[in-house]
């Protein structure tokens, strides 16, 4: 492990991080830091900062942080290896053998085994493909045809056929793969009935249509039945569950809004349900959608679709986007950070329908006239709580229960926002601006963000990032003798490194903190790099760190004290416990 450790750092020193931003990113100087758009959300103004003192970024749009080999790591969707790989390589600097100690053995196979069966499913992709083509690919070609899909569309989609339960297999096994990875990606399935013999190809006689990731690698199939009796076997079979597939955490063609984006910036993406709905709009020109696959939207999905937008417009069928899971899957979406609308498409059409029926500039008019999410919730309210009624009861029950539903959707929108919606709800109810008001305080604040991070934290707990963090920019003043009481690993394993750092005599650097911590929350890196250390702080700090070590150290005596407590309930006449106890109690005093 200190072996790669030390590689790592060879490797990030060849590579400064302002270069390689530089060569992803267009950066502008700003002082001594470079600031650029955040990639990994939408934005117009430049919030994305680069530190090439620290050799690490930071947006304060997002909150996002990390050091060169994150960056490459989150911008390309590499493994923490491939992107150490890609830079090793950029800087003409040989990646060391695969040997056990210096790649974590297990993390090593398993990404061999995710290579495997990243061949599967792209071995597995041909095979359908050439089947379209082939001679008992007829049926399948008729019926795109009859859905009006292109020549170039199957092309671009990589749409195929599965001829039957046999072929499939075989075709892997002459390739060489073992029946038992085929398996685990899902490309055959065991038959249930008999056995362990019998494998088949569960999409037989299906269209298939290949679901690639972000990086554009297939890695699971939607196959559609072409025949009437689809009521019986299902309209669509896809791959289940797979260690490269799940349904929720992906979306259909992810892939092909990632490089519209790369080709120029992607001003929003419209979510639809249904595999269709993209591939129709693709051929219409509308190459920004992808399709959520009839599962509500979760937080995964969010995070993929603000890295490539800022904008997101929901295309769901009929009324479904107004039930309660969709609902919640939009609320997602917004507390991502994103701008969400959601279009309705007249007459309960899907998108592709829509577009067939009226064409594309029609369909170009429904994304115009999208709601803002909140107009859309308040649509919802009215319509589930009519207050156009002539029965007076009935009407002021609704009332009641639109204005609970608004104040709900109030309490979820920034301020400027609130005042905003705050009239037009007075508006539409006639209750006044004052009353929303003053109901918005009085109801207990459920909806409301958690406190930020720091209010939530014990003034021990604190303390620590403080000292960690003057430990970590190599202030003067910054020296411990040990290693606090650490509850979380963040701070455990950052200890571990500072303490290290000291032992050796080396300074610390800033950067490694993505090394030596990798699993951390945003919040956590925050914490450490946001501490201001400028020169003109200098006595503040210092008069500070004493402090934050002082309690450190408590802590740690008062732990001490009461365990030596606790052994002395148990032997209350063992004397050396006794004078540990009161040499500690006078520490502490
Ligand atoms: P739809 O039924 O709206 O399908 O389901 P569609 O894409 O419009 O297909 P066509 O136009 O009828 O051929 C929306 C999505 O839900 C998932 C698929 O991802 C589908 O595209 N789905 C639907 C399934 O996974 N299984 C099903 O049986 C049905
Ligand atoms: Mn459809």
């Amino acid at each position: 492990m200190a072996d790669l450790t030390d590689f790592i750092q060879q490797v990030k020193r060849a590579n400064d991080i302002v270069d390689v931003i530089g060569s992803y990113l267009e950066l502008r100087r700003s002082g001594t830091n470079f600031m650029a758009r955040c990639p990994f959300h939408g934005e117009k103004t430049a919030s994305f900062n680069v530190n090439r003192n620290m050799q690490i970024y930071k947006c304060f749009g997002c909150g996002v942080s990390g050091d060169v080999i994150k960056f490459v790591q989150e911008y390309e969707s590499l493994t923490f290896m491939e992107a150490l790989e890609k830079l090793a390589k950029r800087a003409n600097i040989k990646m060391p053998e695969l040997s056990s100690d210096m790649r974590d053995g297990e993390r090593a196979a398993r990404k061999k085994k995710q290579d495997v069966y990243l061949e599967i499913c792209r071995d597995t992709a041909i095979f359908y493909y050439k089947q379209y083509y082939g001679p008992r690919g007829q049926a399948a070609r008729d019926y795109v045809q009859s859905r009006g899909f292109s020549a170039d569309t199957v092309k671009k989609f990589g749409i195929g056929y599965s001829p039957d339960s046999r072929s499939l297999v075989s075709y892997l096994r002459s390739k060489g793969y073992s029946d038992e990875d085929c398996l685990a990606c899902g490309v055959i399935q065991r038959k249930s009935t008999d056995g362990n013999s019998d494998k088949f190809d569960a999409l037989s006689r299906r269209l298939i249509i290949p679901i690639f990731n972000m990086q554009g690698k297939v890695i699971a199939f939607g196959g559609r039945g072409m025949t009437e009796d689809i009521t019986r076997y299902g309209k669509y079979k896809n791959t289940s569950e797979t260690p490269l597939f799940s349904k929720k955490d992906n979306l259909f063609a992810i892939n092909i809004a990632k490089e519209q984006k790369q080709q120029s910036a992607l001003p929003n993406i419209v979510v639809v349900e249904g595999y269709m709905d993209v591939i129709a709009m693709y051929q219409a020109g509308f190459k920004r959608a992808v399709a959520s696959m009839g599962t509500s939207l979760t937080d995964n999905q969010a995070k993929w679709l603000s890295r490539l937008t800022s904008t997101v417009y929901i295309c769901y069928d009929g009324d479904s986007a107004g039930q309660k899971a969709t609902v919640r899957g939009l609320d997602i979406l917004d507390k991502a950070g994103l701008e969400v609308k959601v279009m309705s498409v007249p007459e309960r059409l899907d998108p592709d329908e829509y577009i067939k029926k009226y064409g594309s500039d029609a369909f170009e008019r429904l994304i115009d006239a999208a709601l803002p999410l909140a107009d859309y919730k308040l649509k919802l309210l009215e319509n589930a709580f009519p207050t156009d009624t002539a029965d007076t009861a009935k009407r002021n029950d609704n009332l009641a229960k639109f204005v609970k539903g608004a104040l709900i959707m109030l309490k979820q929108l920034d301020d400027v926002r609130q005042s905003q919606y705050i009239t037009a709800v007075s508006l539409k109810t006639g209750f006044s601006q004052e009353y929303i008001r003053r109901k918005l305080t009085e109801e207990p604040n459920d909806a409301a963000a958690a406190p930020e991070m720091s209010e939530q934290l014990s003034p021990e707990t604190r303390a620590k990032y403080f000292v960690a963090a003057s430990l970590l920019a190599g202030e003067d003043y910054a020296v411990i003798n040990e290693k606090p009481l650490c509850d979380t690993l963040f701070l455990s394993d950052l200890y571990d490194y500072l303490i290290d750092c000291g032992n050796q005599g080396v300074k610390p650097s800033a950067d490694m903190l993505y090394t030596v911590c990798p699993n951390a929350t945003e919040s956590e890196y925050s914490a450490i790099i946001d501490v201001d250390f400028g020169k003109s702080r200098y006595r503040q700090n210092a008069q500070y760190f004493a402090e934050c070590y002082e309690l450190i150290v408590k802590e740690k005596l008062r732990r001490k004290r009461d365990e030596l407590l606790a052994k002395i309930k148990r032997n209350p006449d063992d004397l050396q416990l006794l004078n540990e106890l009161s040499s500690i109690s006078t520490k502490l005093n």
